[in-house]
């Protein structure tokens, strides 16, 4: 047992703060916007839904190829329909992770990050004093490739976790490249363009976001304004209660839950590679006074020793190229985060 997860049973995670709840914490509060920060408007035609039966060889539908497209150009995400996983296998995924939250602190707390770790349990920690906090608990864990995991991390209760995230993997490995080969004919590239671009050694990292509910919803957010350091993400959502919002236009919009749909968005990644033809979404999470709500992140990234710039056949003269090539992007996406700025800044030119 290493010292830190020895230590970590006296933190309190956002779950524990809401037990005996007093008062919250001044790290939580996210006043910026001001009364009615969180508003959000439902978006009349709704986030664009996607058919994956329709986008998978052989048949493939022009037009839903173009729908493809132009939701990535202007949402930056849609939800997966037909994507080929049961609703019983989406509900087992959002079980196992459910019940890990369920456990008594002690057996979470062997799964706790330790200062140096970057996989494992906890909630989101203060890395300059100005930080706001999210409110919500996490497990983190690189999930893609096999060799890369650490196991040590990986909840041995309940006892089907283990199994049931690697198989979930396998599935989210598969979309992904579905998705990518999809992405790239709707942009009339070769269907590897954007595979290719991943390199030999991509990972998926995978995020259980844990919010319980707060007594004072109003001031809190579950995750602060964030666009994802991926290529691509994929979202599934609990299965009732709402939370996550997007910004398009400079307005927040609700994501609606709809059952059985994955969401899935691009990353920063995906913005630079197409140089900017599809965009990163910027989203937020808010939190309710009565439902707690549990999600699950699958991250797919390139090797990290990879050089991602836009591919050449999308930089002409009319679009030039946009974006600054970047490496190991996740790792400034970190710093990035916590400072509450967005790293893509940092590599438009
Ligand atoms: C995230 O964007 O980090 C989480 C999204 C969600 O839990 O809805
Ligand atoms: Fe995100």
């Amino acid at each position: 047992e290493s010292q830190s997860s020895a230590e970590a049973v006296f933190v309190k995670r956002v779950q524990d703060l809401v037990l005996n709840f007093e008062n919250l914490p001044k790290s939580y509060i996210y006043d910026e916007g001001g009364p009615g920060f969180k508003h959000a408007l439902s978006p009349s035609e709704g986030i664009p839904v996607i058919d994956l039966d329709q986008i998978i060889p052989p048949i493939t539908s022009q037009n839903e190829l173009a729908k493809l497209k132009e939701a990535l150009n202007s949402w930056g995400c849609f939800q997966a329909i037909n994507h080929g996983m049961t609703s019983s296998f989406m509900d087992k995924v959002r079980e196992i992770s459910k019940q890990f939250f369920e456990l008594p602190k002690e057996e979470k707390e062997k799964y706790a990050r330790g200062p140096n770790d970057i996989e494992g349990y906890g909630n989101d920690t203060t890395f300059i004093e100005s930080q706001k906090l999210d409110w919500a608990d996490r497990l983190y864990l690189k999930v893609h490739p096999q060799d890369k995991r650490k196991f040590k991390f990986w909840p041995e209760i309940p006892n089907d976790f283990r199994d049931t995230i690697v198989e979930y993997t396998e599935k989210i490995r598969l979309l992904n490249e579905v998705i990518c080969k999809a992405m790239a004919k709707s942009l009339n590239l070769e269907e590897d363009c954007f595979l290719n671009e991943y390199g030999d050694n991509d990972e998926i990292i995978m995020r259980l976001n844990y919010y319980p509910p707060c007594p004072m919803a109003d001031q809190v957010l579950g995750v602060k304004p964030h666009a994802d350091g991926s290529t691509i993400t994929f979202l599934l959502q609990d299965k009732e209660v709402e939370g996550l919002q997007v910004l398009k236009d400079n307005l927040w919009y609700k994501v609606p839950i709809i059952s059985d749909a994955l969401l899935v968005n691009v990353g920063d990644q995906i913005e630079i590679l197409s140089n900017g033809n599809f965009l990163s979404p910027i989203h937020r999470v808010v939190t309710n006074t009565e439902k707690e709500r549990l999600t699950i992140a699958m991250f797919c990234i390139p090797d990290i020793e990879k050089e991602i710039k836009p591919v050449e056949k999308l930089v002409n003269e009319s679009r030039p190229v946009l974006y600054r090539p970047v490496k190991n992007y996740t790792e400034i996406f970190f710093t990035y985060y916590q400072q509450g700025k967005r790293p893509i800044e940092a590599s438009k030119i």
